[in-house]
């Protein structure tokens, strides 16, 4: 298994990546809304930040494997002066289309542990657009992230392995307690086991995954526990250590715990507590 992070702009270092040679691609760009992010100003004109996305969507394209899929986070994001919301995942949509891709579903991922608002609803879901480069022929393991069914004695359980997961998904953000618990400084770092679902669902083991816009190395450390080969690309050399560091703690958590077909609290208990040991 390889694993790497290189530091650099991605629209520069993609071009270094042999076409064909990644099946998945899964990355949370910045969203344009002035993020802490050290090197990277998280401010720019609208236009700049669509060319970003379209320039990274163009490469992506070409190194992945005609039957790859492409995970863009994106979210409704407020812009300006008056806050105005300005639906992020649109733009990627026309993206995906001027590059081909077709989208298969546009994931709504749903939380609670966000700030609330006072002058409007409050936000409480971002987007997973994922693209396929063939509508026809694309990696989908359906059996391997499937749910327990919401009716206990569900007569479809007799030999049945549980249901699918359907494109509403809920994953807590990572609080603070767990970034104190793992001494993460990223401002926005992804769930792991959202990460993890979306690289056993259209990924196998041996497979090379890639993430852009790596920041602390979530990608990566989801592609470690399930034996995926990795490459994470970030502008900002800060987060390396970072990412080195969460690659050897979380990423010996056994994919075990990370096995969907149980109870939600079960999974979060089993997964709060594998950090709580690691050392
Ligand atoms: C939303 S964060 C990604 C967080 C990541 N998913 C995680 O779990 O830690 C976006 C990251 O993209 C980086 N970035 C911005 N522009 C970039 C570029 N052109 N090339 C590579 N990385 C870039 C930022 O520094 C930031 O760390």
């Amino acid at each position: 298994m390889q694993i790497e992070y290189r530091i650099g702009d991605c629209r520069e270092l993609l071009k270094e990546i042999p076409d064909a040679s990644v099946r998945l691609v899964v990355t949370s760009p910045p969203y344009n809304i002035g993020k802490p992010y050290g090197n990277y100003k998280d401010k720019i004109p609208l236009d700049k930040w669509k060319e970003l996305i379209s320039d990274v969507t163009r490469e992506v394209c070409r190194i992945l494997t005609p039957d790859g899929s492409f995970f863009l986070n994106l979210s409704p994001v407020p812009l300006g002066a008056d806050k105005e919301i300005i639906p992020l995942p649109f733009y990627g949509y026309e993206i995906f289309r001027e590059n081909g891709l077709h989208l298969r579903n546009m994931i709504t991922w749903t939380f609670n542990n966000m700030q609330n608002c006072t002058n409007r609803l409050s936000g409480r879901y971002e987007n997973i657009l994922w693209g396929v480069k063939d509508i026809k022929n694309y990696v989908f393991h359906l059996d391997d992230v499937r749910i327990p069914y919401i009716t206990k004695n569900d007569k479809r359980l007799e030999g049945g392995t549980g249901r699918n997961p359907t494109d509403v998904w809920y994953f807590d953000r990572v609080n603070n307690m767990t970034k104190k618990k793992l001494d993460l400084t990223h401002p926005t770092i992804y769930p792991l086991p959202m990460i993890v679902r979306i690289l056993k669902m259209s990924s196998d083991p041996g497979d090379t995954i890639l993430d852009p816009f790596a920041g602390s190395g979530t990608s990566l450390v989801a592609a470690k526990i399930l034996d995926r080969n990795a490459i994470g690309i970030e502008i900002d050399a800060q987060y390396q250590k970072e990412a080195e560091r969460r690659l050897s703690s979380e990423g010996n958590i056994p994919a075990s715990v990370f096995d969907e077909c149980r109870s939600e609290q079960e999974k979060k208990d089993d997964f709060l507590r594998a950090i709580s040991e690691l050392s």
